[in-house]
C-alpha cells in the first residue's frame, strides 16, 4: 500500500504541472497579444497593406499603368469612367465642359424640385397661394424657388451650347450618329421640362405661355384639328392632341394637373433613362471625340516610330 507523503507529493505534482501549464499559456498569450498590438501599431504607419484596407481597395495603389486601370475598374464608383481618356478630348477649351454642366444642372434641377414638392399642391386653389407662401414664408424658400428656376434656364442655355460644340467638332459623325440622336431627343425633353414647369406657378405668365403654346398643337400634322390631314382624320378640338395636352378644350384644372404629373415624373424619368444611354453611348463609340492622342515630352523618350505631337506638361503645345 503506498504511503501518505508520496501520495501527497503525486497529487502535488500534478497540480504544479498543470499550474505551470496554465502559466505557460498565459505567457504564451500575452506574448501573442503583444506582437499583434506591435503589428498593428505597424500597420498604422502602412494602413495599405492591412487586411481591411485590402478587402476594401482590392488593388495595389502604385503609380503603374496597369495598377491605375485595375483601380478604376474594379470601384463601383470609378468604373462609370472609362480607365483611359484621350487627355486632349477632356480639355475644357475643346468640350467647353458643357455636356457635364448640363448634368449637373440636371442633378440640382432633381434635388431642388423635390423639396419644392414638399410645398406645392397642383391644384387651381393652391398653386399660386403655395408660390406666395414659398416667397414669403417659408424658410429659404425663396432662395429654393430660384435656384430651381435659374438652373432651368442655365440648363436650356447649356444644353444649345453643348448641342453647338458637338455640331462644331463634327461628332454627330460616323460612329456618334446614334448618339446624337439620343441627344436630340435630351433636347427636347429639356425643352418640355421648361414648357411644363412653366404653368405649376399659375401665374399669368404660366397661363399665357401654355396657351399659346399648346394652341400650336392644333396645327399639328394628323394629330392636331387645325393640322394638315387633321379633320380628314376625324379631328375636333374636343379630340385632338391638344385636348390630350390639357385634358380639356381649356388651360384649366386638368392642364394643371396633367403638367404637374408630366414635370416631376414621367420626362425626368424618361430624361434620366436617356442620358444614362447617352453616357454609355459617349463610352462605347470610343470616348469622347477630340484630336488625335498627344504625349507628354517625357513619355516619348523611349518611344519608337514617328514622332508625336508634344504636349508641354502644362498642357500648352
Ligand atoms: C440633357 C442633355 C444632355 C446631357 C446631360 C449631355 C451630356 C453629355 C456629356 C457629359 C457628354 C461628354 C462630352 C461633353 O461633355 O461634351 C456628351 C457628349 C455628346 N453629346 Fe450630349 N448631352 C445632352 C444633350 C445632347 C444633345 C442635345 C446633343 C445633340 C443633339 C448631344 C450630342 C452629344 C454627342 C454626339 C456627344 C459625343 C461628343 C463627342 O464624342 O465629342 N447631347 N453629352
Amino acid at each position: 500500500m503506498p504511503d501518505e507523503p508520496n501520495n501527497k507529493s503525486s497529487n502535488g505534482g500534478k497540480a504544479t504541472g498543470l499550474l505551470d501549464k496554465v502559466q505557460q499559456e498565459a505567457r504564451d498569450l500575452k506574448e501573442m497579444f503583444t506582437e499583434k498590438a506591435k503589428a498593428d501599431l505597424e500597420s498604422l504607419k502602412e494602413p495599405e497593406k492591412t487586411q481591411a484596407f485590402r478587402s476594401i481597395f482590392r488593388v495595389k495603389h502604385d503609380e503603374t499603368p496597369r495598377n491605375r486601370a485595375l483601380s478604376v475598374l474594379s470601384n463601383v464608383f470609378f468604373h462609370l469612367h472609362p480607365a483611359k481618356v484621350n487627355r486632349d478630348a477632356v480639355r475644357y477649351s475643346y468640350t467647353w465642359g458643357m455636356g457635364g454642366i448640363t448634368f449637373y444642372l440636371f442633378i440640382v434641377l432633381t434635388f431642388t424640385g423635390v423639396l419644392l414638392m414638399f410645398y406645392y399642391h397642383p391644384t387651381k386653389i393652391q398653386a399660386y397661394r403655395d408660390i406666395l407662401y414659398l416667397h414669403h414664408d417659408v424658410p429659404f424658400g425663396q432662395l429654393l424657388r430660384n435656384m430651381h428656376r435659374w438652373a432651368a434656364h442655365l440648363m436650356i442655355m447649356t444644353v444649345w451650347l453643348h448641342t453647338f460644340r458637338v455640331f462644331l467638332s463634327g461628332s454627330y459623325k460616323k460612329p456618334r450618329e446614334f448618339n446624337w440622336c439620343v441627344g436630340v431627343l435630351l433636347m427636347v425633353l429639356t425643352l418640355l421640362l421648361s414648357f411644363t414647369g412653366y404653368l405649376l406657378p399659375d401665374d399669368q405668365l404660366g397661363f399665357w405661355a401654355v396657351t399659346v403654346g399648346t394652341n400650336m398643337a392644333r396645327a399639328t400634322p394628323l394629330l392636331g384639328h387645325e393640322g394638315p390631314f387633321g379633320r380628314q382624320l376625324g379631328m375636333t378640338p374636343f379630340n385632338d392632341v391638344r385636348f390630350a395636352l390639357l385634358g380639356g378644350s381649356i388651360v384649366d384644372a386638368n392642364a394643371l394637373l396633367r403638367a404637374y404629373i408630366w414635370h416631376c415624373i414621367a420626362i425626368p424619368l424618361m430624361a434620366a433613362i436617356f442620358m444614362g444611354l447617352h453616357f454609355w453611348r459617349v463610352r462605347k463609340d470610343g470616348g469622347i471625340s477630340g484630336p488625335s492622342p498627344v504625349m507628354l515630352e517625357s513619355e516619348i523618350k523611349d518611344q519608337k516610330g514617328p514622332r508625336p505631337v508634344i504636349m508641354h506638361p502644362s498642357g500648352m503645345r
